[in-house]
């Protein structure tokens, strides 16, 4: 298959990169290798990942819709879309909510808007890490966000023909302040 990775240098999708890679997918990955942690990491994932013969790595912001044109005029079709961007910690996002609403939510629709047009029909997309799953599989909130939001729609998954709504939670590693996994 022909996958496009977006947040590749990110730790969840240079890890589902890797994956795809191991498994023989040609994958493009993306990422605007943004400074919200350092980018020395960032780079390092990068650095493994781009001896693959199987990866084509493509700077880029998914919030930019002309960027994500031009992006699936060059390496397109792709059979799916990993949308791994994203702005993840909670405290900065009070102090500029602007970059995650370009990042989260116009990049999201961005490539739905893509795969709309163009294909594919795949497309997974990660729910934010403070979802959790309760009691009989249902959406739970951590962090006390729940007393102050009345519903949550995270963690819902629909049919193998539609999104995918999907939490890596318990993913390893050691928990940031925010509360966040980070190898
Ligand atoms: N890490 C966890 O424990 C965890 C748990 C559950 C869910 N998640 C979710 O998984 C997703 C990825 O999390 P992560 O831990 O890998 O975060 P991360 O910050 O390590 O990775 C996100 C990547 O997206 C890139 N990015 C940010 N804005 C971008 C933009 N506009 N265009 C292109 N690339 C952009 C960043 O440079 C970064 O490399 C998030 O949605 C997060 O909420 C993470």
């Amino acid at each position: 298959m022909r996958v496009l990775v977006t947040g590749a240098a990110g730790f969840i999708g240079s890890q589902v990169a890797q994956l795809l890679l191991r498994e023989g997918h040609r994958v493009t990955a993306v990422d605007n290798l943004c400074d919200a942690y350092d980018v020395r990491l960032k780079e390092h994932r990068l650095r493994a990942l781009t001896q693959a013969d199987n990866l084509e790595f493509v700077k880029a912001d998914v919030g930019e819709r002309e960027q994500m044109q031009s992006l699936w005029q060059a390496q397109g079709p792709f059979d799916a879309v990993i949308n791994l961007a994203a702005r993840a910690g909670v405290r900065p996002s009070v102090e500029d909510p602007w970059i995650y609403y370009s990042t989260n939510t116009v990049g999201t629709l961005n490539l739905l808007e893509m795969c709309r047009e163009a294909g594919p029909s795949k497309f997974v997309l990660a729910s934010t890490s403070r979802v959790g799953r309760g009691a009989g599989g249902r959406p739970k909130l951590s962090g006390g966000l729940r007393r102050r939001r009345p519903r949550n729609l995270g963690g819902h998954r629909q049919g193998p023909a539609g999104p995918r709504l999907g939490t890596p939670a318990r993913t390893g590693g050691r928990h940031r302040p925010d509360g966040r996994v980070v190898p």
